[in-house]
């Protein structure tokens, strides 16, 4: 029997472009990509074969032509907005966009007898950490409406599962980072609030001296610790998903992260071992909502999946942003 094709929401992205990739280059699947690009980059879909629907997961109309005019198997979910600070101005953004659009979705899933779902979900649905590294048992208190918009579509994925058997693989990302390491697709966020590339920016002069939020934690060297994950690494675990799911497998929840942490001063030393210049930065006041450190747990993720970050040194994982940056696009997309 022919497979059909996979619908990647927000494959436009940072995340999404790479798991399309790996899905269409390495996977042999057929991709349908539904991108409103308002983060998303044309250029960002670099494989043969990937089909682009412009348009916003939030139009049902749209989002029902897309799965009457393929046959769609199973959806990779990415659209979402991602920055926590304006989560915090504008919540109902976040509730628009993060838990309500989604909905549009699964209503055509459901319609259309697709059942397989992959969730991009987020660490920051477990909210002020308790153990570390965090398992999936951690209790889930978000601080934040970023949090609770992707908790919230969490449990809207395990009533959809009880009720219309719409199977879903949850994944619980920790620090997404680094670019493929060919340099040709990256991350190209706008505004960039994220660390490494501000780093790497500062590095080139294209911003002045980065910032580091803090120098006063409960921490070794005073700087928050988190778990790099490299977004190859995620790209991986999300074909493994769909794959488990494919061959059966149950709902559930997982981390994704390599169990080990650097902190914000372990990141800025490793630049500029990669770089071979010192990185222009200014120490600066704690940014409100950031825990000392998180670190994943991803036995799970292990263990159901098959899965293991590949990439656990983070001299890698900035070695890859540094040649998006410095290669053909200039670490930023025409689009
Ligand atoms: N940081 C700086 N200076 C910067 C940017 C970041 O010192 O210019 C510090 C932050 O304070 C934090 C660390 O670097 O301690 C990492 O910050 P990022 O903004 O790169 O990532 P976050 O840990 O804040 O955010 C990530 C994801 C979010 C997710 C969150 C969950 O990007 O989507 O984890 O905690 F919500």
């Amino acid at each position: 029997m022919s497979k059909g094709a996979i619908l990647v929401t927000g494959g436009a992205g940072y995340i999404g472009s790479h798991t399309v990739r790996m899905l269409a280059e390495e996977a042999g699947y057929e991709v349908v990509v539904i991108d409103n690009l308002v983060f998303g980059h044309r250029d960002a879909l670099i494989s043969e074969g990937v089909t682009l629907v412009e348009a916003d997961i939030a139009d049902a109309a749209s989002v029902e032509d897309v799965f009457s005019r393929y046959k769609i198997d199973g959806v990779v979910h990415f659209a979402a907005f991602c920055f926590v600070g304006e989560s915090v101005t504008d919540p109902l953004k976040y509730y628009a966009n993060n838990t309500a659009a989604p909905l549009t979705i699964l209503k055509a899933m459901r319609a259309h007898g697709c059942d397989k779902f992959i969730l991009s979900s987020t660490c920051a649905t477990y909210g002020d950490p308790q153990d570390i590294p965090m398992p999936e048992t951690h209790r889930q208190e978000p601080i934040n409406p970023y949090g609770h918009s992707k908790l919230m579509l969490e449990r809207i994925l395990k009533d959809c599962d009880e009720a219309y058997g719409i199977r879903s693989v949850r994944l619980r990302y920790f620090n997404a980072s680094g670019c493929s390491p060919d340099g040709v697709i990256g991350e190209d966020h706008e505004p960039e609030t994220h660390l490494i590339p501000n780093v790497l920016r500062a590095v080139k002069g294209e911003i002045g001296p980065m910032t580091v939020f803090g120098s006063d934690y409960p921490t070794a060297d005073g700087t928050c610790i988190r778990d790099y994950i490299h977004v190859v690494d995620l790209a991986r675990a999300h074909v493994r998903a769909l794959n488990y799911l494919e061959n059966d497998g149950e709902s559930f929840s997982c981390n994704l992260g390599t169990g080990k942490g650097a902190s914000v001063k372990e990141v800025i030393d490793a630049a500029e071992a990669v770089t071979g210049k010192r990185v222009p930065l200014q120490y600066g006041e704690r940014r409100e909502g950031d825990p000392p450190e998180l670190i994943a747990d991803s036995t799970l993720a292990k263990d159901l999946l098959g899965w293991e970050a590949e990439i656990t040194d983070i001299k890698t994982i900035i070695e890859s942003a540094w040649a998006w940056m410095n290669g053909d696009k200039g670490g930023k997309y025409k689009d």
